[in-house]
């Protein structure tokens, strides 16, 4: 079974606009799930869909909420997400960043009372569109144990940068765990083994079965590294941002209780430091010492761009086991699946 980008937004909107959320909330969540699904990232597209149609059935994502600012000055806010959908609250709190950000060349805005919101750069990119740096972080459910240990304290902890210019897609978009969960849910799905060396077991043992994963914990990327990172994040997206922190994260994975998260969103406005013509000049000119120098290299965005460019237009597939679970969403609200397949 297949489905191309332009269905599945169009599939997305019904299913939404069917539970009763309104058009342009429903296209902003429809937009982040074609997002993930077009850059390569299906383990936050249409795969992750049924998470969030049972925190709806919860009464965990509230499709009638709407965020609302709690404190602000010129260059921060504090948003409280009221439980609506992730996309929507991370989407709202993104363009008030930008906007602020115009106006002083840089502005952060945190979320707390929002939910999971799909692939982090989703919302980096949304300040690049507008010619600024965006920078999204968020922390998650705990997966990742402290270093030497076996019990999950910090979150997977995206961290997503992507930077303006007129030639090149610039973003990096990665969780600090070595693997997003959303991939070990992906692989057991699918019936698949995970790469060796990035999760453990309940005891703490090496494991490449997804089930015995997500009872354990994942690594975090680069050893000492990763994990410093990932505890940096905990902080900047749980008590900055007044949301929960360490094991008092829930709600990312387990869509059955109230998600108590965090997000900070940052955007810079180059042109408030050297200029936005000049910075895209340097930075372009770095970019192309990198392609001189190693002109096999991968730049940071490159691998998104090409999956962009080659699945936008394509049917892409979508597992038997996906299929079954969107058929019953689809049939619970009256829509025919096999009108937007392919
Ligand atoms: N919503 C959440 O709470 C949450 C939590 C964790 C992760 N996520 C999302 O999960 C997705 C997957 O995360 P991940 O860490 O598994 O991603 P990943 O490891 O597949 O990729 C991370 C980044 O590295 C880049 N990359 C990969 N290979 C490269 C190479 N050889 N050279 C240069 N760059 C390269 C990718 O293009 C990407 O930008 C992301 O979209 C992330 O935002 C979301």
């Amino acid at each position: 079974m297949k489905i191309n980008a332009r269905d599945e937004k169009r599939l997305v909107m019904e299913i939404l606009t069917k539970w009763g959320l309104n058009e342009d909330n429903a296209e902003i969540v429809a937009d982040a799930t074609v997002d993930a699904d077009l850059k390569g990232f299906t383990s936050h597209g249409l795969g992750r869909f049924n998470q969030y149609i049972v925190g709806i059935e919860h009464n965990n994502i509230n499709l009638h909420g709407e965020i609302e600012i709690e404190t602000e000055t010129d260059a921060v806010a504090l948003i409280n997400g009221n439980y609506t959908f992730g996309q929507i609250s991370a989407y709202k709190a993104m363009k008030i960043a930008i906007e602020k950000a115009k106006k002083l060349g840089i502005s952060a805005v945190g979320t707390h009372n929002s939910n999971h919101f799909g692939v982090t750069g989703f919302y980096a990119d949304l300040a690049v569109k507008e010619g600024l740096i965006g920078i999204v972080l968020a922390n998650t459910a705990p997966a990742i144990a402290p270093l030497g240990g076996k019990t999950p304290v910090l979150g997977t902890n995206p961290i997503a940068i992507s930077i303006p210019s007129d030639n090149t897609f610039i973003a990096t978009d990665m969780a600090t765990s070595a693997s997003a969960r959303g991939k070990l849910l992906e692989a057991k799905r699918k019936g698949e083994k995970i790469p060796e060396g990035i999760a453990l077991d309940g005891d703490g043992n090496p494991t490449t079965d997804p089930v015995e994963a997500l009872k354990g914990s994942i690594l975090p990327f680069g050893a000492h590294k990763g994990y410093a990172l990932a505890f940096m994040i905990e902080i900047l997206t749980g008590p900055l941002v007044g949301a929960g922190y360490g094991t008092g994260v829930q709600g990312t994975a387990d869509p059955t209780v109230k998600s108590t998260k965090g997000d900070l969103f940052i955007a810079i406005d180059p042109e408030k430091f050297v200029g936005r013509e000049v910075f895209k000049e340097k930075t372009d000119d770095f970019i192309n010492e990198l392609r001189t120098t190693t002109p096999n290299t991968i730049v940071p965005g490159d691998i998104e761009s090409k999956n962009i460019e080659n699945r936008t237009d394509k049917c892409l597939d979508i597992d038997p086991e996906l299929y079954k679970i969107l058929n019953s969403i689809c049939e619970e609200v009256n829509i025919n699946l096999d009108d937007y397949t392919c």
